[in-house]
């Protein structure tokens, strides 16, 4: 990244409105944003894409929890043609503007407006489901506590065999390592991003991986991570990995 495009990025962060994603402007604010972010953002797409542990034409059914305007929906139905996706999120503009983007996928997916904030977001879902993603939503919360029982409603939301893949912000464990981002995306050919941030992170990584445990799933994983952005998965029970002995 070079010197001009991250003062962009600065001036672009001095000038945005107050993050609140049950104010409709800013939702639309944000939308309009992501366009400038499409190849940092769909590296991170393409990387949850992959570990889903599915044949491209195999049917099943994945819930993606916090969905927004279904940006990762859409890579992820182009891929997995059997795959039916149930969006859930608490933003009315969000789900609209899904619905525009995924229109070509229209009787493959279904839309759930419903705040996190309370365990009642599950009411009017239809589970089992084999996989649930979520991106950059969860951390929202921002109270440990109750992204600690989000974590276990998604676990019973699964079915025995299925796979949580949650990419999210995480804390990093000292103050002084927040600082490493801007830093390292000096160098080019590293291939860090500076865009990749952290506002708000409500814990690490270990603290993470120990609430997907605590929320019932056999096992978690970070499978990826760059300063304060980590890919984490929880594994229900056993999972088939197609090809897998
Ligand atoms: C940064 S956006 C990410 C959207 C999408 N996952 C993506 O990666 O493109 C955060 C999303 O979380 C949703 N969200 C935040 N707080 C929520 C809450 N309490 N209940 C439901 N959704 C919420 C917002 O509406 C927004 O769509």
């Amino acid at each position: 990244m070079t010197e001009a495009t991250r003062d962009q990025i600065m001036a672009q962060r001095a000038q945005r409105p107050r993050e609140n994603w049950f104010d409709e402007e800013y939702v639309s604010y944000w939308i309009d944003e992501q366009d400038q972010r499409a190849n940092e953002r769909m590296r991170q797409f393409v990387r949850i894409r992959a570990l889903v542990p599915k044949d491209p034409r195999q049917e099943f059914r994945y819930i993606n929890v916090g969905a927004g305007a279904g940006h990762l929906d859409e890579v992820l139905l182009e891929h997995f043609q059997g795959a039916h996706a149930t969006l859930q999120d608490g933003a009315r503009g969000m789900l609209e503007a899904a619905r525009q983007r995924l229109r070509r996928f229209e009787s493959r997916v279904d839309y759930v407006q419903a705040d996190l904030a309370t365990p009642d977001w599950t009411e009017a879902l239809t589970g089992p489901f084999d996989v649930a993603v979520s991106s950059i939503a969860i951390h929202n919360l921002r109270q440990p506590s109750r992204i600690r029982q989000i974590y276990s409603e998604i676990h019973d939301l699964l079915d025995a065999g299925g796979l949580f893949l949650n990419l999210d912000y995480v804390r990093v464990t000292r103050p002084g390592f927040s600082a490493f981002a801007p830093w390292a995306a000096k160098d080019a050919d590293a291939g860090f991003s500076y865009a990749r941030g952290g506002g708000g992170s409500p814990g690490t990584v270990e603290e993470q991986l120990g609430w997907l445990r605590e929320a019932g799933f056999a096992g978690a994983e970070c499978f990826w991570k760059e300063f304060q952005v980590a890919l984490l998965a929880g594994m229900r029970e056993a999972l088939l990995v197609p090809g897998a002995e």
